[in-house]
């Protein structure tokens, strides 16, 4: 069966498929556990519950959901495909549904790829989903409870959900507004994930695996994120992400020193506020002294 990984940018006015990959356990991504969260995802897609997943940016869960989807798309019914859509304010249910286009005098139905992700059994993550108008509520509620189904209004038309499809959402409960936290009836259909920076140790092999750097720097690298997220309480809005300390690390392999690469890397990408901006470089001089 031929298994894709795709993602939708619904502001293109396509469903182009930037990327495609082989679904497959031995082409699964990098992904190193923190908890018992494969175990986990792993019973609740064999019970085919659908699954959210908070945590602040870079932390892993985009690669976490790409993991287990490779993982389990050889169970009987598993995933065919990863489909990604990533939500934002202008984002409506006839984004996700589908719509009626125009096509050489005729009218044609095209799904969109939460539609499409219902009928061939993928996994549809749609990820910072509180940023999406609020019809798409009323498509998701039907989906991620019992029913399992999906109701396309426009075309007077119900679908039963494929045995393989599994309904997967995040956000970062961080940078929502009250306006635009989940609401219950929402979140009381998900079995919820707690996604955080992963623990020094973790953080410091994630972080040689992807940047290639040695043990020693690496294990620096994850030094210099915990201390800065302890400085999260003097001010600064957000702690930094694994994601910074890789690029950081990136930098470092191609030549760049330790404290420059830190600076630019993590420093600058950060904050704007120099009270913030110099208290992060003391922390990045006393790990990484020129
Ligand atoms: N547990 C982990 N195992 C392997 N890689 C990880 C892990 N955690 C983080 N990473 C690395 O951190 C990078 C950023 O993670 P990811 O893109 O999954 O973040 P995210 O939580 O989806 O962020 P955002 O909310 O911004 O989308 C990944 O590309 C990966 O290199
Ligand atoms: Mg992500």
């Amino acid at each position: 069966m031929p298994i894709h990984l795709k993602s939708f940018d619904s502001r293109l006015g396509t469903h182009e498929t930037p990327e495609v990959r082989h679904l497959s356990p031995e082409n699964a991504p990098y992904y190193l556990p923190v908890g018992d969260e494969v175990e986990i995802f792993t019973a609740a897609y064999r019970a085919r519950l659908p699954v959210l997943l908070k945590g602040p940016t870079g932390c892993g869960k985009t690669r976490f959901v790409e993991h287990m989807a490779h993982k389990l798309a050889e169970e009987s019914d598993g995933p065919t495909e990863l489909i990604t859509v990533a939500c934002h304010e202008d984002l409506t249910g006839s984004d996700l549904v589908g719509r009626f286009l125009i096509q050489a005098d005729e009218t044609v139905w095209v799904d969109g790829p939460l539609t499409q992700a219902v009928r061939r059994g993928a996994i549809c993550y749609l990820d910072e989903v509180v940023e999406a108008r609020k019809d798409t509520t009323v498509l998701i509620h039907p989906l991620s409870d019992h029913r399992r189904i999906l109701p396309i209004e426009k075309r007077g038309e119900t679908l039963q959900a494929h045995p393989g499809f599994l309904l997967c959402i995040s956000y970062n409960p961080g940078y929502q507004s009250i306006q635009k936290n989940l609401k219950h009836s929402t979140r009381q259909r998900f079995v919820t994930f707690e996604f955080n920076y992963p623990p020094a140790d973790k953080e410091t092999e994630i972080i040689a695996h992807e940047s290639g750097v040695d043990a020693d720097t690496a294990g620096q690298l994850a030094l210099l994120g915990e201390k800065v997220r302890n400085l999260k309480a003097s001010g600064l809005e957000e702690g930094v992400s694994t994601r910074l300390l890789i690029y950081a690390g990136e930098l470092i392999r191609h030549g760049i020193s330790p404290q420059r690469a830190a600076t630019v890397a993590v420093t600058w990408s950060l904050t704007d506020e120099a009270e913030s901006k110099r208290a992060i470089d003391e922390v990045v001089k006393a790990i990484f002294p020129a």
